[in-house]
């Protein structure tokens, strides 16, 4: 049998046909634009996730046995708020997980509601990026908008939706919107009510590994499927490059360099973090997972890249010598929308600091590999402040196929880093949840066992790992030096 993995990622989405031994057949890409109408805004219109996705799908299953896709698993960007009228159309373009407008909001809920009552309802407090501070957002700025709404989803959910005319989503995804009470798995009826919502405009809740539904006949027809073709809840695009990477079970942790930047911890048992820095959010496997996420990871690289005017990733990265890490005296604020995890603060901005006379490109571009890097070690040392602990993690993202990147960052986390055989996270984990949902598998932990293979480690030198915790230490007082000056600007 062969299972369609679909990666609904914010540049582009990213498709594979998967065989039943976990083999990657073919992979096909589209992209599509991102919309930033205002400083921190960001959006998309739904209708080109499907475009692309279907016409991905036409030359994914071109010259495959048809007869023999018998799933579909999707694994898409999280929190964007998706808002469909009484006739399925979209209200508006669709306001994204990287989206700042929502301040006044996020603090309205962290302070009226309260961080207390909001960890209790849904094991989380609000980050702008949430859906619930959207939704608020929408009603007090396009009140006839949101007078409009039918249904809400994420947008993972708008392609089964449309694809198998089901309105549903699972739980890992739902964990990200702030109305799920995560612990029960369940939507929490009180923040139903703070966001002025009824039951009926939200999906139906699932396990990401469970089929909600099959092709419709109409797509199936046009590409030549069966109509049998089961549909699985899917996943956030974490939790199913968590599942695409083997991390499931308690205590593993996969790292992914993409758009954003993410650690994730699985856990077997549901917990909190008490500072409400990292997420408690479901997981894909029936469980729970503890994450941080920064909203500008590669992002950043590829941003620095363009003002260089160079698409030479390598090139560039290869004026980086081994002499110079850990010996850098630049410094560079990886928060170009905003930040998420720890700091919570839509208003950051991005700075290099550190520059000399002698201050070349490569130091700028290895400040900017670092400074990634050291944002990701305040959310890894969230974790370990709660006693987690971790030694090792899996990586992927398209930042992780840089050898020097994945040097930088063991040495600052001082962790081992480990690549799995197929790198495309969320899409993998999507294919295999839909081979869960076909029943090819009993569960996703005996998915990820027989599929997953970690085919190379690159190891923390001990002591660049003690420069790096050095240089790690001036980091950290750089941003709350500069919050103020943040805070206040226009
Ligand atoms: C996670 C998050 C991002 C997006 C990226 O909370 O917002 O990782 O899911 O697609």
């Amino acid at each position: 049998m062969l299972y369609i993995g679909i990666d609904l990622g914010t540049s582009a989405v990213k498709l594979l046909l998967m065989d039943a031994g976990g083999h990657i057949h073919k992979t096909v890409s589209r992209t599509y634009p991102l919309s930033l109408p205002a400083p921190g805004w960001s959006e998309q219109a739904p209708e080109d996730w499907l475009r692309q996705t279907l016409d991905g799908m036409a030359e994914l299953t071109a010259d495959c046995d048809k007869s023999a896709v018998a799933g579909i698993g999707i694994g898409g960007q999280m929190h964007g708020l998706v808002a469909l009228d009484a006739d399925d159309q979209v209200i508006r373009p669709a306001i994204l997980w990287n989206d700042g407008r929502t301040a006044a909001e996020t603090e309205w809920l962290n302070t009226a509601v309260g961080r207390a009552r909001l960890t209790e309802l849904t094991a989380n407090i609000a980050f702008a990026g949430f859906t619930a501070p959207k939704l608020l957002w929408m009603r007090s700025h396009e009140p006839e908008n949101f007078a409009r709404i039918r249904k809400i989803m994420l947008p993972k959910d708008y392609l089964v939706y449309m694809l198998s005319g089901v309105y549903s989503t699972d739980m890992s995804d739902a964990s990200g919107t702030l109305l799920l009470d995560v612990r029960n798995r369940c939507w929490s009826a009180p923040m139903l009510d703070i966001c002025g919502l009824a039951p009926e405009q939200l999906p139906t809740l699932h396990e990401s590994f469970e089929a909600v539904g099959t092709l419709k006949p109409e797509y199936a027809g046009a590409l030549g499927l069966p109509s049998s073709v089961k549909i699985a809840a899917g996943a956030g695009d974490n939790a199913a490059a968590a599942v695409g990477t083997g991390t499931v079970g308690s205590g593993r942790c996969n790292i992914s360099l993409g758009t954003s930047g993410t650690i994730f911890i699985s856990s077997d048992t549901f917990g909190v973090d008490s500072h409400n820095a990292l997420h408690a959010f479901a997981h894909a496997d029936g469980q729970y997972h503890l994450m941080g996420c920064m909203l500008s990871a590669a992002s950043c690289n590829s941003w620095w890249m363009d003002i260089l005017d160079s698409r030479d990733y390598a090139g560039q990265q290869a004026q980086i010598t081994d002499d110079m890490l850990g010996c850098n005296s630049v410094y560079f604020l990886p928060y170009l929308m905003g930040e998420r995890s720890p700091h919570n603060d839509p208003a950051a901005r991005s700075a290099f600091i550190g520059m000399s006379m002698d201050t070349a490109r490569p130091q700028m571009t290895q400040a900017v590999l670092e400074g990634v890097a050291f944002a990701m070690r305040d959310s890894l040392e969230v974790a370990r402040s709660l006693g987690l602990e971790i030694h090792s993690s899996k990586i992927c993202g398209g930042g992780a196929k840089s050898m020097l990147w994945k040097k930088i960052l063991a040495n600052i986390l001082n962790l081992r880093l480990e690549t799995v055989e197929t790198e495309e996270g969320p899409g993998y984990g999507g294919a295999m949840l839909a081979a869960v949902a076909c029943g090819e598998f009993d569960s996703v932990r005996q998915a990820a066992d027989a599929l997953v293979r970690v085919t190379g480690a690159v190891e923390p030198d001990p002591a660049l790992s003690t420069r790096y915790a050095q240089r790690y230490r001036q980091f950290r007082r750089i941003y709350p030096a500069l919050r103020p000056l943040f805070s206040a600007a226009d």
